[in-house]
This record gives structure tokens, sequence and C-alpha cells, in this order.
């Protein structure tokens, strides 16, 4: 069974990440890699192939930043040739970025058989993109691998209960070996942040919280006015809109830094008494590893997170300098993202489905 990994952003590589340690175990699994080149700058990529072992992409479509439009158009233009050159049984897309959708539909319409990983996470908010690339993609799956069990209610709903599989979260298995590997090293923090005392980490990159110059300001001015310092990992696109827009990144209480490789993000996490994010990975990781989260959003993909209060949702910024520290909740947690083993069953899935 051979199948290819479409992959481009940040998050996607860190799902890649268990994907292919899981298919070195299986014989008869060959495994393809391609790199559309959403993000190419290697804070962003390459520590990730470095840090979670994966080998060099078989093939790199370098497409680059742009509009959705010309960002998914030059991906899906790309992609004929390396479906035509690779042949495989499976084309598994990941996530929820314009890289996912080009994939989905450059699989279906060469006639190659599609898996979505992390299938059936819904926002409800049709403004987002990410929403509108997972909704695609899910539709156009033969195979929904699914993370959560409401991501499979969600799915049922909208009539793809059929090709649904609740195999749990792959991040989940990478962050908690990660979180065991980490656990005696120091974390990388500003020199004028003092790791025994309490901090938050924040990290702000949707369009919905940047794109807007007010929207964006007045983000910045509440970690800036944050009780405890607040070390702000900035996301390219975070760092071009401030400068546009004249806004500064490093005032008050809040320092920001370049973005943190996996194994040193996962340690900061651990280490920080609270996160402040809109990422939808950080808020499950920070609930896996234990830290409170505030989420600068009106939803959540991961609506796990928000009982028992592990994750806050505080989009107009209100509650911001009451909870960024909070004591974590008490009770026990579950496992809504699966045993860590999420990875295996994606393989075993690709394998008992191909014919
Ligand atoms: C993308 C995903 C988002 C995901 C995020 C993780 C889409 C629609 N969005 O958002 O779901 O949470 O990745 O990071 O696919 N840039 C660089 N260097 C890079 C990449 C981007 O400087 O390597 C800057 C450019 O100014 C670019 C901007 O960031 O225009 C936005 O990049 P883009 O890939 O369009 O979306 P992200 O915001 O990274």
């Amino acid at each position: 069974m051979k199948f290819m990994s479409v992959v481009g952003a940040r998050p996607q590589f860190v799902k890649l990440g268990p994907i292919v340690r899981a298919a070195q175990q299986y014989d008869g699994v060959e495994h393809v890699i391609v790199h559309t080149g959403q993000h190419y700058d290697p804070l962003l990529s390459d520590v990730f192939f470095r840090d979670l072992g994966i080998p060099a992409p078989d093939a790199h479509l370098g497409v680059g930043s742009g509009t959705h439009g010309r960002q998914t158009g030059a991906m899906l233009s790309e992609m004929d040739a390396v479906l035509e050159k690779y042949q495989p049984d499976w084309v598994l897309a990941y996530g929820d970025t314009n890289s996912t959708a080009a994939a989905a539909m450059a699989a279906v319409k060469m006639h190659v058989k599609l898996a979505h990983l992390e299938s059936g996470l819904r926002s409800f908010n049709r403004r987002m993109p990410e929403e509108h690339n997972r909704i695609i993609t899910d539709h156009l799956s033969d195979l929904l691998l699914v993370p959560t069990q409401v991501g499979m209610d969600n799915l049922a709903k909208e009539g793809l209960a059929h090709r649904a599989l609740l195999v749990g979260d792959v991040m989940t298995d990478v962050c908690l070996a990660t979180r065991d590997a980490v656990a005696d090293d120091a974390p990388q923090l500003p020199a004028q942040v003092d790791p025994s005392q309490p901090f938050a980490l924040a990290t702000i990159h949707r369009a919905d919280n940047t794109d807007d110059p007010d929207r964006l300001r007045a983000i910045l001015e509440a970690l800036k006015a944050a009780p405890v310092p607040v070390v702000l990992l900035a996301h390219p696109r975070l760092v071009a809109l401030a400068k546009k827009h004249g806004l500064s990144l490093s005032n008050g209480s809040l320092f920001a830094v370049e973005p943190l490789a996996y194994p040193q993000m996962v340690r900061a996490v651990m280490a920080a008494s609270g996160v402040v994010t809109d990422s939808g990975g950080l808020q499950k990781e920070a609930f896996l590893l234990g830290t409170p989260t505030t989420t600068i959003r009106t939803e959540t993909e991961w609506t796990e997170t928000l009982d028992d209060g592990w994750n806050i949702l505080d989009p107009e910024l209100a509650q911001l300098s009451d909870v960024i520290v909070r004591p974590a909740p008490t009770g026990d947690q579950g496992q809504p993202y699966g045993d860590g083993k999420a990875s295996e069953r994606v393989i075993e899935a690709l394998l008992n489905f191909a014919g």
C-alpha cells in the first residue's frame, strides 16, 4: 500500500511526525511525502522535520504565500504531475489549511482515494478559511479519520457517518511522547522572564485576530496590561501585520520572541502558568500538558477543552486579566483525545480500506 501525505503548514508537520513513525512499523507500506511550500520559513518548517524525525519531502511544490485563491490554485496545478509520478493508493490530507483543500481536490480529480486526518472538526464559523477547508475536504474524502466523538457526531449530521472512523488524535501521540522527552530540559524563555515565577505563553495568528488593525491593537493592549509576563511566540504573519499597522509586539508585560521548535514549545507550555492563544492545536496541547488556556476566539473546534474550565473563550478580552493565570482544574480529564496510539490506527485503516 502506497500513501502520499500532503503537508505544507506548521501544524501539519506536527501531525506528520507520528504518521511517519507509525508507517515505518508496518511491512508493505510505502510513504511518499509532499511539501506544498505554504510555510517556508525555517522556524515554521525545517525545524519540525528535524525534531520530529521526518525525512526530506519526496516532492516540494514551492508554492509560498499569497491570497487564498492564488496559493490554493498554485498547489492544485502542481499536484497533478506529482500524483502522476508517484501513483499512490491514497492521498492523506491533514487538518484544515489551504494545503489540505488543495490536496483533496487534486486527489479526487485524479481518481486517487482520499483520506482526511483530523476530520469532523467544525467551528461553525463560516468566516474562517479553515472551516471552508475542512468542509471541502470532508465531503470529498473516501475515508474520514476522526479525532473525537464530537467530530463523529458532526459528520453524522452532515450525512458522512458511513465513511467515518474514530481513531483518536495524532497530535496527542506526539505531544505525550515529547512531554516525557523534554521534562528535564530548561524552558527557553526571554531573559526578562523568570521561569520560577508565574508567566503566560501567547500565540496569535488567525486572520480574524490579525488582519483588522483595531482588533489586533486591542489584543496586544490586553496582553501588554496582563498581571504576569506574557511570552508572545510571534508567527511571521503577526510580525508582518503588526509592522504594517505600526504596532509594537514588546511593551509592558509583553515580550515577543520567534516561534519555538516543537520540543521547546511543549516544554514552555509545561512551564507556563497559563496559555493565551487563537491556535487550535495549542489549546489542545495545553489541555494535555495541564496548563489552563484562554482562547481569543468566539468558538473552538476542540470543545472538550472547555469542560471543567481548562479552556475559557474570551473573544472580547473582557476577562483576560482575571483568568490569564488561574489554578488548574482538579477533576479527572479523561482521554477525550485518545490514548496516544492514533497514528497506528490511521495506518491500519489505510491498509484495511486500500482495496
Ligand atoms: C496557516 C493556516 C492556519 C494554521 C497556520 C499555522 C490556512 C488558511 N491557514 O495560517 O490554519 O493555523 O498556518 O501556522 O491555510 N508567512 C511567512 N513565512 C512562512 C509562512 C507565512 O512569512 O513561512 C507569512 C506571510 O506574510 C503570509 C502569512 O504569513 O502571507 C500568512 O501565511 P499563510 O500560509 O497564508 O497562513 P498562516 O497564517 O500561516
